[in-house]
């Protein structure tokens, strides 16, 4: 598996989550499995195995070492070592302003995976690649290795987790990175008069898949296939969805360390004391008025896919509802303004930390009753599912993996566990709070709502064995 992120090494988000749970899932399954991804800043890798190589890029060579790091898990990492290229303050860029040599250094991963390969001299039974980061994988593959008898020929999987993402770089990134001009083409890499790594990686793997059956729907639509509808309905019959798991180990409100409290589905009460640990983190007094007041979180990158502009919109309504909010997270320095502004207007009920931390993010699942995700498009979601599990109920969009784990409380007929709503305008957005805030108000439904989302399974085994599937239907193991 090449992944450009993986925790516990590194992440931004949810693909690290993913990287870091799939693998060992499939171990668990007695899969042999390896991941490959840079060493960033920050990745200590104690007691690897160093092997030093030269990744050929036409005439140049790039240094890199293969750290090897055997995982409880079983799982094995390898991180490709290039200081120039991955010891940087962050892993893509800064801000929204992307590292200029992108294209460089994500071919580096690519090719280094595959060089990775012919050294260990062991072929893979499949090569799974994750988004535009490493979907020079195959391209490389079919073009440099063809007839390599390590490499040559494994079949390649594709999952896209995010499609706003397309690795788009000028045409004259082909020859820095070791490929021929004629991959400049309609059917290849070229997209609009770019090249898209990710484009590559559509074309190139054996099938594509993404991260919730309904977001594979929608990214064949041209509302939320981002230009790339075309080009994946060509390939439509080789496209599924396979909902993300969560990892169980990491997320779970009995035993998780972040938290001084532990409840389950059978004594939710406890929850209340990490409610009150949380308002005290948020510099709120927990008074009994602050206890009953009902807690909304968000956990979240600052960009308009999440449905901050949305919110921007909607929060002269949002704000008069009475609830307490804990935000965090960062990104767009629009988003992030706009909340410490909020904060700075109503210091007894908005708290906004700026910045990734994982202990408070924890905190906020197990503490919040709502937890909100009004996102534009939502190729699966992770918190909405750690949310069902810490039994703090999601208020989400109806879009995406959203869409697949969230039923809606007042759909007649159906046991809910959240609250849905479809259009994208503030008015939308504020009644499903409202509605949520009603069923906060009746404590029997709400706990069962809780209770509800707390005994479902997403579990990763599941999603585990759908990916294995691909991997045979393709060929591999
Ligand atoms: P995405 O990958 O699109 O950002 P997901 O819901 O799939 O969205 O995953 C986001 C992951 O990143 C979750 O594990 C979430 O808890 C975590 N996360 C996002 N922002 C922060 C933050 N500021 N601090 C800590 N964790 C964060
Ligand atoms: C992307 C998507 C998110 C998904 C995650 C993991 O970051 O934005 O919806 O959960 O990948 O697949």
């Amino acid at each position: 598996m090449v992944v450009p992120e993986a925790r516990p090494f590194a992440k931004t988000g949810g693909l690290a989550d993913v990287a870091g749970a799939l693998p060992a899932a499939l171990a668990r399954l007695g899969h042999d499995v390896t991941i490959i991804l840079p060493r960033y800043r920050g990745v200590h890798a104690i007691g690897a195995a160093a092997t030093p190589a030269e990744i050929p890029f036409g005439g140049a060579r790039q240094r890199v070492e293969f750290l090897e790091l055997a995982q409880p898990s079983g799982v094995r990492a390898v991180f490709v070592d290039a200081p120039e290229l991955f010891d940087r303050p962050a892993l893509y860029g800064v801000g929204n302003d992307d590292y200029p040599d992108n294209a460089y250094r994500f071919a580096v991963l690519s090719r280094a995976a595959l060089e990775y390969l012919r050294l260990r001299e062991q072929r893979p039974s499949a090569i799974h690649i994750h988004d535009w980061q490493t979907g020079l994988v195959p391209v490389y593959q079919q073009i440099h290795y063809a007839g390599d008898p390590f490499v040559g020929g494994v079949p390649v999987v594709l999952t896209i987790h995010n499609l706003a993402f397309q690795g788009l770089f000028p045409p004259s990134v082909l020859s820095d990175v070791d490929l021929p001009w004629h991959l400049f083409h309609v059917d290849a890499l070229e997209y609009w008069g770019k090249v898209s790594y990710l484009k590559g990686g559509i074309n190139f793997s054996r099938r594509i898949t993404t991260v919730s059956p309904e977001y594979a729907r929608e990214i064949l639509t041209p509302e939320l296939g981002f230009g790339f509808d075309g080009i994946l309905g060509r390939r439509a019959s080789d496209v599924s969805g396979i909902l993300n798991g969560i990892d169980t180990e990491a997320w779970n409100p009995r035993s998780d360390p972040f938290l001084e409290t532990h409840f389950d589905a059978r004594s939710p009460a406890a929850k209340s004391d990490v409610k009150r640990q949380l308002l005290e983190r948020c510099g709120f007094v927990p008074n009994e008025a602050a206890m009953a007041r009902p807690v909304i979180g968000m956990v979240s990158r600052f960009t308009d896919q999440k449905g901050f502009d949305l919110i921007e919109r909607a929060a002269d309504a949002l704000l008069a509802l009475d609830a307490t909010w804990t935000v965090l997270g960062g990104g767009d320095p629009r988003y992030e303004r706009f909340w410490i502004d909020v904060a700075a207007r109503h210091p007894d009920r908005v708290s906004i930390t700026v910045g990734f931390d994982e202990a408070l993010a924890h905190l906020i699942e197990g503490g919040a009753d709502l937890f909100l995700m009004p996102s534009r498009f939502e190729p699966c979601g992770l918190n909405q599912m750690y949310s069902l599990r810490y039994g703090t109920i999601p208020v989400v969009r109806a879009t995406g993996g959203l869409d697949d784990t969230v039923v809606d409380a007042d759909e007649p007929g159906a046991q809910g566990n959240g609250f849905k709503f479809t259009e994208y305008t503030p008015a939308a957005l504020v009644a499903a709070v409202e509605r949520a805030l009603a069923a906060f108000r009746q404590p029997r439904r709400w706990r069962a709502l809780q209770r509800a989302g707390m005994r479902q399974d997403h579990s990763w085994d599941v999603s585990a064995r759908e990916y294995v599937k691909v991997y045979r239907a393709v060929g591999g193991p």
